[in-house]
C-alpha cells in the first residue's frame, strides 16, 4: 500500500521569488512573440527573473528560513534536507551542502535529487521514507531552480515559459493534523528527449564546440510533453485518491505543477473540479519547475484557500518523464 504512516505533517512552508519582473510585453521586445499568443497559449502574463549574481541555493535559503520561522523549528532540530534542483549551484557539490551551514541545519544529512518539475513531491515521499526508516524527527525538502539560466533568451518557444523561485516545507513526526495520507509516484525514460538540457554532463561537456551550437540550453518537444502531462497527472491523482479510499469530489483543493494553464483546465475538467478548487499562480511565475509546488502550497495557505480537514492534492509531471501525487489531510 502506498500509504504513509499516520503522524507525518506539513508544520511550516515558506516561498521566495527575486524581485525582478519580466512581463510578456518585456518578452515582446525580446523574441517573436506577443502577451496574446503567451497568454491564450500558457496562462503566463509574468516571471521573476533572478539576478546574475543569485544561485538556486540564495532563492533556497530565503525560502528555507521562512519555513523554519514559520514552523517555529530550531535549524538544528532538523535531521534531513532534501533539495530538488535542476539548476544546482554546481555539478558538484549537492546545493543542499551549501544551504547546510546557511541555515545552520548543522546536524541534518544533506542531499539533493534529480526528477525536474516533479522534484518538490519525489522529495516528500522520499523525505517521509527516510523519516520512518530513520527514525527522523524533523525534515525539510526544498524546491529551487533558476531556470532563467538555462533558457535559450532567443527561443520563442521555451523562454516564455519558464521563471525563477524557491519553496520550502518543514515536516515533523506525530503531530496531529495537515497529515501526508497517501502518494502515487512513477517515471518513464522513454520520454527523456522530450525534454533536456544536452550539455554540461558527462554526455556533452561544456566545450566550445556545444556552446557554439547553443547545446548548454534546454530543448523542449512541447507538444510531446503536454500530451503526456495531462493524462499523467490525471491518472495518478485517481491513484493517489485510491490509495486513500478516497473519490474525485472529495478534494478540497488541487495544487498542480505550474506549467500550462490548458494542462491545469484539462485535468481539472476530467476530475470534474470547479476552477475555484484549483490553485493557479502561474500568470505571476510561469514555471518555476521544482519551485512550483511549495510556492503554489505556500500560496494557498497564506491566502487562506486551505482549512483544517481539506483534502488537498498536491500533483505534478515534469522532465524524465516524472510524475508524483501527494493527498494530504489537512
Ligand atoms: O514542466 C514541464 C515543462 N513543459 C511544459 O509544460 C510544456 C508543455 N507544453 C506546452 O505548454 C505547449 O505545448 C507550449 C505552450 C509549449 C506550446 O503551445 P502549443 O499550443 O503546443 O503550440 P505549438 O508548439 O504547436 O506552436 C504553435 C505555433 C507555432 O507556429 P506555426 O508552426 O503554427 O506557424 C509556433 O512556432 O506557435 C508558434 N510559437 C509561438 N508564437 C508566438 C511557439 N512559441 C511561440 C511564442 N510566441 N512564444
Amino acid at each position: 500500500m502506498l500509504k504513509f504512516p499516520d503522524g507525518i505533517s506539513i508544520v511550516g512552508t515558506g516561498s521566495y521569488v527575486p524581485d525582478k519582473i519580466v512581463s510578456n510585453f518585456d518578452l515582446e521586445k525580446m523574441v517573436d512573440t506577443t502577451d496574446e499568443w503567451i497568454t491564450t497559449r500558457t496562462g503566463i502574463q509574468e516571471r521573476r527573473i533572478a539576478q546574475a549574481s543569485e544561485a538556486a541555493s540564495d532563492l533556497a535559503l530565503k525560502a528555507g528560513s521562512i519555513a523554519l520561522k514559520q514552523a517555529g523549528i530550531a535549524a538544528k532540530e532538523v535531521d534531513l534536507l532534501i533539495v530538488a534542483t535542476q539548476s544546482p549551484d554546481y555539478q558538484l557539490p549537492s546545493t543542499a551542502a551549501v544551504i547546510q551551514p546557511k541555515l545552520g541545519l548543522k546536524n541534518a544529512v544533506c542531499f539533493d535529487i534529480s526528477a525536474a518539475c516533479s522534484g518538490a513531491i519525489y522529495a516528500l515521499i522520499m523525505a517521509e521514507s527516510l523519516m520512518k526508516t530513520c527514525n527522523y524527527n524533523t525534515a525539510m525538502i526544498i524546491g529551487t531552480d533558476v531556470l532563467s539560466k538555462s533558457v535559450d533568451w532567443s527561443d520563442r518557444s521555451t523562454c516564455v515559459l519558464f521563471g525563477d523561485g524557491a519553496g520550502a516545507i518543514v515536516l515533523k513526526m506525530n503531530i496531529k493534523g495537515r497529515n501526508l495520507i497517501s502518494f502515487d509516484w512513477g517515471s518513464d525514460g522513454s520520454g527523456v528527449d522530450f525534454l533536456k538540457i544536452p550539455a554540461g554532463g558527462s554526455r556533452n561537456p561544456i566545450l566550445a564546440s556545444n556552446i557554439d551550437q547553443n547545446q548548454q540550453y534546454l530543448k523542449m518537444d512541447g507538444k510531446k510533453v503536454y500530451k503526456h502531462a495531462t493524462d499523467m497527472m490525471y491518472h495518478s491523482v485517481l491513484r493517489a485518491l485510491n490509495q486513500a479510499q478516497l473519490k474525485k469530489n472529495n478534494i478540497d483543493l488541487l495544487i498542480p505543477h505550474q506549467a500550462n494553464i490548458r494542462i491545469l483546465k484539462t485535468v481539472a475538467k476530467k476530475l470534474s473540479l470547479p476552477q475555484d478548487k484549483i490553485m493557479i499562480n502561474l500568470d505571476k511565475y510561469g514555471n518555476t519547475a521544482a519551485a512550483s509546488i511549495p510556492i503554489a502550497l505556500d500560496e494557498a495557505i497564506v491566502q487562506g484557500k486551505i482549512q483544517s480537514g481539506d483534502i488537498v492534492v498536491l500533483t505534478a509531471f515534469g522532465a524524465g518523464l516524472t510524475w508524483g501525487s501527494i493527498i494530504l489531510c489537512w
